[in-house]
């Protein structure tokens, strides 16, 4: 009995030592197989003296048990051990960059500029809506002042879906949209796709726009001066000026087109070299878009919703998206903005 207490003793430091479970199944084999002492020993119980036959039964037993449990929490360890050491091994640091390293896309120059556009004037406290693409011949046309077989309606060649719904030509249809939802004071900015029948070097027949709107009770046409002028120094330089030169809009009166003082040359019309500068064509002025007074008439369209000529006045603007992202940029022909090349497209990520 002194005997098996020695070897229980040997076995659980040994078994307590193992770093392996390969070490771990040399011991089982050593202590607990069918040539172990433990086992001769309780195979020979029957040979014994019987009254020596229970205690070393009982002993032998107990010392199986517990090494047999000790195998089995030593093997759990070192398992658990060795998956931990695996996990470690194996981490993967997520926020390493993948593999290729640079992003696999990026924001088309169009959307870019569109997003600074929005963010300007939400900055002003305009807020930016979308309106659908597929419009009424009524929001696009009639709504804005155009009469019927009214020439200015050739004036935008129009793709139609059917006798009275198009593809709007403009983003003005969202006046008279926004005005029937919304009473005034309304400062708002439209922007998306627009489209008509052209197509040449600066015109495709898929195009953007952002529209602005504010209507309230004594905004002038200098207000609106202030707000272009802001948005020119943001987007093309704190140096710019700006000009308003009258034009004619159906919708607007008085109307008039703005343009930027030139960011190339200063607004000289020379370069540094004395030569005429092509991007202003020597004019030292840059067209960025048209604007005007709302026109009453427009006005009267939504009477009913709040919108009294008499009580109500503001402006509106339109600029064409593309345009400013190819004065910005340098870009010289607007298709390549959807010829889908890359070497054109990456270089502005
Ligand atoms: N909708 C006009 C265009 O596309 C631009 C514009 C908008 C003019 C708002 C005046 C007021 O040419």
């Amino acid at each position: 009995m002194a005997d098996l207490d020695s070897l229980r003793t040997e076995a659980e430091a040994a078994i307590a030592a193992a770093g392996s479970s390969a070490e771990l199944e040399e011991l089982r084999v050593r202590y607990l197989g069918r040539k172990s002492e433990l086992t001769q020993t309780l195979r020979s119980i029957g040979e014994l003296p019987p009254e020596q036959r229970g205690p070393v039964g009982k002993q032998a037993n107990q010392a199986r048990v517990a090494l047999e449990s000790l195998l089995e929490e030593r093997t759990r360890e070192l398992r658990d051990a060795e998956l931990e050491r695996r996990l470690v091994a194996d981490r993967v640091d997520v926020t390493l960059p993948g593999d290729p390293p640079e992003p696999v896309g990026s924001l088309h120059l169009i959307t870019q500029t569109r997003r600074e556009i929005e963010d300007f004037f939400v900055g002003m406290g305009f807020l930016v809506e979308h309106g659908p693409e597929v419009e009424w011949d009524y929001y696009n046309f009639t709504a804005l002042n155009y009469m019927p077989g009214h020439p200015a309606r050739m004036l935008q060649d129009t793709f139609y879906l059917s006798a009275d719904v198009l593809l709007r030509t403009h983003t003005s249809p969202m006046q008279v949209r926004v005005m029937e939802a919304h009473e005034p004071p309304i400062y708002y900015v439209f922007t998306g796709k627009t489209y008509r029948r052209d197509n040449d070097a600066t015109h495709t027949p898929m195009f953007h726009q952002c529209e602005g709107l504010a209507i309230d009770e004594d905004l002038t046409l200098g207000d609106l001066q202030g707000v272009l002028l802001a948005f020119a120094r943001s987007m093309f330089g704190p140096e710019r000026a700006v000009r308003l030169r009258p034009h004619f809009f159906p919708f607007t009166e008085p109307s008039i087109e703005c343009d930027v003082s030139c960011f190339q040359c200063g607004g000289s019309g020379v370069l540094r070299d004395g030569s005429r500068d092509p991007l202003c064509k020597g004019e030292g002025w840059l067209e960025i878009l048209g604007a005007g007074m709302v026109d009453p008439n427009v006005l009267g369209f939504v009477a009913d919703n709040g919108y009294d000529p008499e009580r109500w006045q503001g402006w509106a603007w339109g600029m064409g998206i593309e345009r400013i992202a190819m004065l910005k940029h340098g870009v010289t022909d607007l298709r390549m903005f959807f010829d889908n090349d890359l070497r054109f497209a990456e270089q502005f990520r």
